[in-house]
């Protein structure tokens, strides 16, 4: 059976530097045999999580909206890549509500105390590409600390990150040396079950 991998565009601007990115990690998924399926969160609905606690109870979100497909498919993905720009030093929001709406995943691991993954399943792999318009020194920090999180609460095992800063204008990422090998490089890791 070939490897799910699940990409995730999150940034408004369409066809910007980081679905480039993305773009060139699919692809290279495809060619080493994965199932792809590339979401753009601009095209779903994905609200903030209104912290009403819901999920506490039976491990769903109540709340009506895009996140319903997403759901089984952050679940079910082998591989998963999130591609995301720097806005206000930070994750563009349209990523962090689509984390903040994870809150279900930390509530069946962490209140109702079920596993979210079935045991013996083969690690899941995470990959986590961004761009930013400056070179400030800690411009990637806080988006890191956000990733780490993703990760963790999802079971997934970071294997692959490509951050890269002055990418600004729309096709600037381009011009970034080695961008397309290194996001093609993670690409075809993740699109690639390890052997046991
Ligand atoms: C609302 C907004 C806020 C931004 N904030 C920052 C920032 O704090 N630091 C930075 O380096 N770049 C910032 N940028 C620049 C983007 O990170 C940069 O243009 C990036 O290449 C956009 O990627 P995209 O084309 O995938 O959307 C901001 C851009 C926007 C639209």
């Amino acid at each position: 059976m070939s490897v799910k991998v699940l990409g995730l565009a999150t940034s408004p601007r369409r066809k910007g530097n980081t679905e480039t990115l993305l773009d060139w990690a699919l692809e290279a998924a495809g060619e080493a045999g994965a199932e792809v399926t590339k979401l753009r969160l601009r095209e779903l609905e994905v609200n903030p999580c209104i912290a009403c606690d819901g999920c506490f109870d039976g491990g769903a979100c109540i709340v009506e909206d895009g996140m319903e497909e997403l759901y089984p498919l952050l679940r079910g993905a082998d591989s998963i890549i999130l591609a995301a720009p720097i806005f206000s030093m930070g994750l563009a929001a349209q990523a962090k509500a689509m984390i903040d709406r994870c809150q279900p995943f930390w509530a069946i691991k962490y209140v109702l105390r079920r596993p979210l993954i079935e045991p013996g399943r083969p690690r899941r792999l995470g990959g986590f590409l961004c761009c930013a318009g400056t070179t400030y020194s800690t411009v990637f920090d806080g988006a890191r600390q956000v990733m780490r999180y993703f990760w963790h609460v999802l079971e997934v095992e970071p294997a692959g990150e490509l951050l890269c800063p002055g990418v600004d204008a729309k096709g600037e990422i381009h011009d970034f040396p080695s961008a397309r090998e290194v996001a093609r490089d993670i690409g075809r890791r993740l699109g690639v079950r390890e052997e046991a």
